[in-house]
């Protein structure tokens, strides 16, 4: 089934539990104003953990536990794909004790959520590298990847040991191993050989608790995204919320550098 026609399966799947017609389906949707890929960078764990006197770990446990209810939301909406931030390849620089919580965290929600995902008809694929990681988070992810591979009502990328500079050079690598010439080398290619390779670009990037930087994410895919930022941390990012963005994106004009009649 090709991605254009899924947001209505996707719909179905996640505003009930049984198949309904679709004068029951709840139809928010003007398709040309909902994102077709949004981009998470789920960021403030740590701060709301603090805001309630718990240690980091307790706000990555909330963090994770958040995703269902943004997935769903998601699909309800019409999206086809989602990509979350997980863990960066500069996360690794933080307290060895909270990357070894992070990953135990991450191997039991993957755990938990993977065979609820499948159900779902969720796609799950993996944005990064899994070396070095230990083997039963790394084992976790490989299996949700397999499990779901011929799913086709939603994407969900899962950002995890990722990093966009490192991404980008291992397309050009791989290129050059190839064999190709530098004239051989152009946009195309490099897209072709990335994380997302046949995934369309995100239109929107949402990021939480009131940063306004990627930090190494999707620098290439993100070349004409949209941005939006809320001080509410992740573990708070609900439905509302997410509502909230999607409005604010509808009501962006993209140009793509060129112009328009609103131009005057
Ligand atoms: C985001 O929350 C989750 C990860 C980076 C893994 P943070 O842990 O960055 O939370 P803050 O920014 O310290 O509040
Ligand atoms: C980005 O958040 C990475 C993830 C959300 C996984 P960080 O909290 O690591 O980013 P910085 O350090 O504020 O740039
Ligand atoms: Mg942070």
């Amino acid at each position: 089934m090709p991605l254009t026609s899924l947001w209505r399966d996707a719909t179905r799947t996640f505003a009930t539990a049984t198949p309904v017609d679709d004068t029951q389906v709840a139809q928010p949707i003007d398709r040309t104003a909902v994102p077709r890929h949004i981009a998470f960078i789920m960021d403030g764990n740590g701060r709301w953990a603090r805001q309630r006197g718990q240690p980091r770990l307790f706000g990555h446990r909330a963090g994770t536990q958040n995703l269902r209810r943004v997935l769903e939301t998601c699909g309800k909406l019409g999206v086809e794909v989602v990509t979350i931030y997980a863990f960066s390849t500069e996360n690794w620089g933080r307290p060895q004790d909270e990357v070894t919580g992070l990953f135990q965290i991450l191997s039991e929600a993957i755990g938990r959520e993977a065979p609820a995902l499948h159900e779902r008809g969720v796609q799950i694929r993996h944005l990064g590298s899994l070396d070095g990681i230990p083997d039963r988070l790394s084992s976790r992810i490989t299996d949700a990847v397999r499990l779901t591979a011929a799913n086709t009502n939603l994407i969900l990328n899962v950002a995890f040991n990722y990093g966009s500079r490192a991404e980008i050079v291992g397309a050009v690598r791989k290129l050059v191993a190839a064999g190709l010439t530098a004239e051989q080398i152009d946009e195309a290619s490099i897209s072709a050989n990335l994380y997302t390779a046949g995934l369309p670009d995100p239109d929107l990037i949402v990021r939480t608790a009131g940063e306004f930087r990627l930090s190494n994410f999707l620098l290439w895919q993100a070349a004409y995204a949209e941005y939006y930022s809320t001080p509410t941390c992740w573990p708070d990012f609900d439905e509302a919320e997410l509502e909230r963005a999607v409005a604010t994106f509808a009501a962006r004009h993209r140009k793509y550098g060129g112009v328009d009649d609103q131009d005057g």
